[in-house]
């Protein structure tokens, strides 16, 4: 065998890893503004119920069988495989997974780049360098292209340093800063006029926008939030030690997960409206409120404008905060298939990191040249059916195929009494039934299979 394989060096590295992970544009661009479209707090109950009763079980299963496995996903879902067709089966899940991950990755670049640009864009103008202050707004093809490029190599380079000094490190160093800075802007803004009303869209449940639709999207996003089905979380498991409780820890990642959530809507919403006071429209044609790429590239933009010289210090806090987001998400995503290309292809990691971040980064270009027809299909191939598909083969993995007397004894290591407890006797029968069963339903309500 080659090098000895990387790990996480303390329980506060792995959670950090995992936290970042999670933590990322899908918490603070898509929480907040799909929370504002279904109801405010109807919504942030729902999703609630959804991460702790659904994405908590299936976030258990490829933590335990990453840790078990100590491998990247394909290898692990052969080697718990226990016939052809299981192994089959396996060998779809894991390759599915690295694909996913990495069409995931070639969009998030693409986003997390105009969030380095937009953060670009006051020192531009501090600097009095007007013209290309607007041109890193301007969504220019060049300008998408550049920073992409320029979000890939940071990634690439925090990747080829390895877990222990790459992804712990910096998940480590830039996990704090997100949360320092995401208290710091939620302090300003709610003291600016207007914020109340957007605290109160936020956190007065309306019920009657409940329906199917919603808790499908609230399936989607959470799945989406904490990095499930694309073998993130099972990567990230096999670094870790065996001396750590898995239930533990993966209730603590889904407890940070939601709760920044949770907390980048006091930020988000408050926002809006504080924008929509001084004189920014925020509701769409349609009568909706505004979300998507117009929130955060030119709602929330017109607002810091408003704000004289604070709103460049407010506009970089915010766009720092996005890109420390996007990064600890983003390593998550490629550590998939370099870690692949390590293990299974052999490849030293620099040039496996290299070739895979090329690889994407190619595909980002293609996306990027053909935006219009590319890049909502891309995202929606890859998070509305990859995950959810990905994350139901997962949990029959964990629920069906694999041994329960193997995942005992692993969820055992770092938690002796753990058969004593009440998340052994409902965790294996939620795997099993409860999470396939709710997840293809939603999926099957969601691609139409219940309206013709
Ligand atoms: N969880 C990340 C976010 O909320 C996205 C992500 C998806 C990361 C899949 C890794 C894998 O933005």
């Amino acid at each position: 065998m080659s090098a000895p394989r990387g790990q996480f060096s303390s329980n506060i590295g792995f959670l950090m890893a995992a936290a970042g992970s999670a933590v990322g544009l899908g918490n603070i661009w898509g929480f907040p503004t799909k929370a504002a479209q279904n109801g405010g707090a109807a919504f942030v109950v729902v999703y609630l119920l959804l991460a702790f009763l659904l994405a908590y079980p299936a976030l258990m299963a490829e933590l335990t069988i990453g840790r078990h496995a100590r491998s990247n996903m394909v290898q692990a879902l052969r080697g718990i495989s226990t016939g052809p067709i299981s192994r089959l089966f396996g060998n779809l899940t894991g390759f599915g997974g690295i694909i996913v991950a990495s069409l995931i990755l070639s969009f998030y670049s693409i986003v997390a780049g105009w969030m380095v640009a937009y953060l670009a864009e006051p020192f531009a103008r501090l600097l009095g360098a007007g013209e290309i202050a607007n041109w890193l707004t301007s969504g220019s093809i060049g300008r998408n292209l550049l920073f992409a490029a320029i979000f890939s190599g940071m990634t690439m380079a925090i990747i080829a340093s390895g877990v222990e000094k790459g992804i712990e490190r910096w998940s480590t160093l830039l996990m704090p800063a997100l949360i320092i800075l995401l208290l710091l802007l939620i302090v300003y803004v709610l003291t600016q006029p207007g914020a109340i009303t957007g605290l109160e869209t936020y956190l007065i449940p309306d019920f009657s926008h409940f329906s199917w639709s919603l808790v499908i999207s609230a399936m989607g996003q959470a799945f989406f939030s904490l990095s499930l089905g694309v073998g993130t979380m099972l990567i990230y498991g096999s670094y870790l030690s065996q001396q750590e409780s898995l239930p533990r820890l993966g209730a603590l990642v889904t407890l940070i997960d939601v709760g920044i959530a949770f907390t980048a809507g006091l930020l988000i919403l408050p926002a809006m409206y504080v924008a929509q006071e001084a004189g920014t429209q925020i509701f769409a044609a349609s009568g909706e409120l505004i979300a998507g790429p117009d929130l955060i590239l030119q709602v929330l933009p017109a607002l810091f404008n408003t704000m004289g010289t604070a709103g460049l210090f407010v506009a970089i806090a915010f766009f720092a905060l996005m890109t420390i987001a996007s990064v600890t998400s983003s390593i998550s995503m490629l550590e998939v298939p370099v870690a692949f290309s390590i293990e299974n292809l052999k490849l030293g990691r620099k040039t496996a990191t290299l070739l895979v971040g090329l690889i994407i980064f190619a595909i980002s270009s293609l996306i990027i040249f053909n935006f219009d027809s590319l890049f909502v299909l891309v995202i929606s191939i890859s998070t509305e059916y990859g995950q959810p598909l990905l994350g139901v083969a997962l949990c029959i993995f964990a629920g069906w195929i694999w041994r329960r007397d193997e995942v005992l004894k692993e969820l055992k290591k770092g938690h002796e009494n753990i058969g004593s407890t009440l998340f052994w006797k409902i965790w294996p029968w939620y795997v099993r039934l409860v999470c396939p069963v709710l997840i293809l339903a939603a999926f099957a309500q969601s691609v139409g299979l219940f309206s013709g």
